[in-house]
């Protein structure tokens, strides 16, 4: 696998190869597009257009030492040939120009510099309800629009399921897993060995990690959280479907929640956000109760840590809240 790099020389041969300038075309100059752990990502512009493309390698580009499936891109690019056929969601994701299969290297059409919507774990920033509405209206037409039983090949994306599966389910319960929490935040470390003693708690999330493992009639984008929600002139935009596959929306719809509620979202646009969805589809609340408190748990204790602002005693009452839920029948 040719592993890209900044060098504008180099860069700009492999493009050319590609076809993905134009014959005379140079690089004026090349950047990071934004906060990205996983992909090696980088805006190129040549003065006429700009485009972004992204590789994904056989380990994490943040923390190399963590290996990762190498072709993840291309599950990507499959999601977006899925969308296609579907106006609104083609609408709000970007344009694929090429995909370079035998180096895991996808081509994209640049949303432009606006921010995501991580901004929204700082203290005092409340999401606009449309804005919220319009991210809820793309997944809820995403859960919809599609049926495993009616697509040639279901993207399956097993690579990336069991390493997310390690890092939701198994990791943050793990007494000795190398993660010190009260260097994230003093106290917390108490608060996790009390999840990581609980035998209850772990059967319970056992098997809510067998339901995710398992394959659902449902196409999920897989990481829909505030990292992948784009602010752009042209409205909301949606990336980073690495982790899609068919599922259950439960799932989705539960981290999306989990994800509010620890940005500290008012209660009131948390609910209307949820009715909203299923004005659109179907949801089993009970279930995405139970992805909510997995997804903050996981967040709160795991190692994919969030830039949040809340303090310990929130964070206790989510936790708790959360352990709660797991252990409520059904
Ligand atoms: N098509 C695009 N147009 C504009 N900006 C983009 C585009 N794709 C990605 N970016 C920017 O680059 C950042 C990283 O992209 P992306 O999230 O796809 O990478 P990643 O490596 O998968 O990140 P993560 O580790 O968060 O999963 C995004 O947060 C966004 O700011
Ligand atoms: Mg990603």
């Amino acid at each position: 696998m040719k592993k890209l790099s900044k060098d504008l020389v180099d860069l700009q041969n492999y493009l050319r190869q590609q076809g993905w300038l134009k014959p005379h075309e140079q690089i004026a100059s090349v950047a990071v597009p934004g906060e990205g752990n996983m992909n090696f990502t980088l805006r190129i512009d040549t003065g006429q257009e700009t485009f972004i493309i992204k590789q994904s390698r056989d380990y994490v580009e943040k923390y190399p030492q963590v290996a990762a499936p190498q072709e993840r891109v291309l599950r990507e690019a499959e999601f977006y040939e899925l969308i296609k056929t579907e106006p609104l969601l083609n609408r709000m994701m970007p344009t694929i120009i090429g995909l370079d299969k035998a180096n895991s290297v996808m081509a994209m059409e640049d949303l432009g510099t606006g921010s995501d919507y991580t901004y929204l774990y700082k203290k005092g920033n409340t999401i606009d309800e449309q804005e919220l509405f319009d991210i809820i209206t793309f997944v809820a037409t995403l859960h919809r629009s599609f049926d495993s039983n009616s697509v040639a090949s279901p993207l399956q994306n097993r690579k990336m399921r069991a390493l997310n599966h390690e890092h939701i389910f198994l990791y943050p319960y793990l007494s000795n897993n190398g993660l010190d929490l009260d260097q994230i935040l003093p106290g917390l470390k108490k608060i996790g060995t009390s999840f990581s003693k609980d035998a209850v708690l772990k059967s319970k999330v056992e098997q809510l990690g067998k339901d995710y493992l398992a394959d659902g009639n449902t196409l999920l984008h897989g990481d829909y959280f505030p990292g992948s929600w784009l602010k752009t002139a042209n409205g909301i935009k949606i990336i980073d479907p690495e982790f899609c596959f068919f599922g259950f929306p439960e799932f989705e719809m539960g981290v999306t929640i989990a994800h509010l509620k620890m940005a500290d979202q008012p209660q009131k646009l948390i609910d209307n956000a949820l009715v909203h969805y299923q004005t659109l589809a179907k949801l089993d609340n009970d279930l995405c109760a139970k992805f909510t408190a997995i997804e903050i748990i996981r967040r709160l204790l795991g190692l994919a840590q969030l830039p949040l602002e809340i303090n310990l005693t929130k964070r206790r009452e989510l936790l708790e809240i959360s352990r709660e839920c797991l252990l409520r029948n059904p």
